[in-house]
């Protein structure tokens, strides 16, 4: 339909694809759904507005749109072990953005990872609304990549924060739930977590749950949890015995809080990515993600590449770019790879030498390889190629002055465009990404 109608929307779509089925994609917050999800995400559910929540609507027509989001519920409460679930955030900012807005008042202190250091943007990062209208006090990491739990401490004790974040976007270590969940409880605080990275392996089994711990866990549903791009807001049982309130004002806080009408199409196919969650093979494929993600990175390190924690313990790779091309190195080392047909993001490292914007590493991950269906084996040729890219560039260094950094990198985009050697470790991985399926095989 779509190509005989907007051939210039289809013909994108096409390409996209292409793309995702002949490269290795490795950025760690990424995923590839199932038939089933994305049938759900173009369904007519679309269409219909659903204001408020099941049973208690602002617009008529909604009793199949109730059992839908009351089994997307029940979905999750099951899953995660909550007595509570609000399954309607549009994505995770705003579902962590609802949490500020049920548990603070606009100027109450808070406390997050500094986003340098691998926290989120939602978690009080000075550019995000969240410090904007809260008044941010970020913790950080060690240089050995682990959070520094005693200036944590320190902090809350001075500041006194309403609401504690736990979880990142970039932490390759388990999140240290309980030691935060101490902090919390000492200065009276809500603890919240973000597992948006982890859902999937804290599913699995793969990863400690937080539920035990906080007052709220916050997730995305479409990383490692391979649902549709999409939010959910729980409470659990210490939750509630804290506040007893805390689901309903969570609930408004989202609507009417800070949304409108809920996406039924994407409610939908949360609950069939939660029904998926639950079974054997996802248990499977949540152990096989972190299994992947650890040999990996013994593979990368026998590669010559130095790793941020020296390796991981989820899903999640930092490669520290630093010995190997000085500081800075990352944006020139995430365009090298792109050429060759893997996709993953450069990043901040640890007492970063460089700038956010031309940081010092790389981030990367096994979520959507694992789901493809490959194992520990095909690591080593994954680790191969990465590293074959990146000695084929370790001669170009960032300059130091800030200004003279886009015009370089401009520069050595002209330079090893068309690279011999790049060119040859590119066909290689496409012809291995075609011999796995892009859709989820384990
Ligand atoms: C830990 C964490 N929380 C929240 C989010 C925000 O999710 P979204 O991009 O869906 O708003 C992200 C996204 O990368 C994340 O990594």
């Amino acid at each position: 339909m779509l190509q005989k109608t907007d051939k210039e929307v289809y013909d994108l779509i096409q390409k996209e694809e292409e793309r995702q089925r002949d490269g290795l994609e490795m950025i760690p917050s990424e995923n590839y759904t199932s038939a089933e999800v994305r049938e759900c995400l173009g369904s007519i559910l679309t269409n219909k507005y659903s204001e408020g929540y099941p049973k208690k609507r602002y617009y008529g027509g909604n009793e199949f749109i109730d059992e839908i989001e009351i089994l997307a519920q029940n979905r999750a409460k099951k899953l995660f072990d909550v007595p509570h679930a609000n399954v309607q955030p549009y994505s995770g900012s705003p579902a962590n953005f609802a949490v500020y807005v049920a548990v603070c008042e606009p100027g109450d202190s808070v406390m997050g990872l500094n986003l340098p250091d691998g926290g989120h943007l939602t978690h009080g990062w000075k550019a995000s609304a969240t410090a904007k209208f809260f008044d941010s006090h970020p913790y950080h990491v060690k240089p050995d990549g682990h959070v520094d739990i005693d200036e944590a401490w320190k902090i809350a004790k001075e500041y006194k924060p309403k609401l504690i974040w736990a979880g990142a976007t970039a932490y390759m270590y388990q999140y240290e739930f309980e030691k935060f969940a101490e902090i919390a409880d000492s200065v009276g605080a809500y603890f919240a977590t973000d597992i948006a990275h982890v859902a999937g392996l804290v599913a699995a089994g793969s990863h400690p749950s937080p539920v035990p711990y906080a007052h709220i866990v916050t997730t995305t549903t479409h990383k490692t949890l391979r649902g549709p791009r999409g939010g959910m807001i729980m409470v659990t049982e210490k939750g509630l015995a804290k506040d007893p309130d805390l689901g309903k004002k969570i609930d408004a806080a989202i609507f009417p809080g800070i949304q409108g009408g809920p996406h039924n199409h994407q409610t939908a196919a949360i609950a069939v990515a939660l029904e998926q969650a639950m079974t054997p093979a996802f248990k499977e494929y949540g152990q096989q993600i972190v299994t992947n993600a650890k040999a990996l990175a013994e593979a990368l390190k026998k590669e010559g590449l130095t790793l941020v924690g020296n390796g991981t313990e989820n899903h999640l790779i930092l490669i520290n770019l630093v010995p190997l091309m000085g500081p800075g190195g990352g944006a020139l080392a995430e365009h090298a790879l792109g050429l060759i047909n893997i996709t993953m993001n450069k990043n901040t490292i640890p007492a970063e030498p460089a700038s956010p914007f031309f940081p010092s590493g790389l981030r990367l991950g096994t979520p959507t390889l694992t789901t493809r269906g490959m194992k520990e084996d095909d690591m080593g040729k994954v680790a191969h190629w990465i590293a074959a890219a990146l000695h084929e560039i370790k001669d170009y260094h960032m300059p130091e002055e800030k200004e003279a950094r886009p015009k370089y990198v401009k520069e050595f985009k002209e330079k090893i465009e068309g690279n011999a050697n790049l060119m040859k470790l590119r066909q290689e991985v496409i012809a291995f990404a075609h011999d796995f399926p892009v859709e989820p095989t384990l």
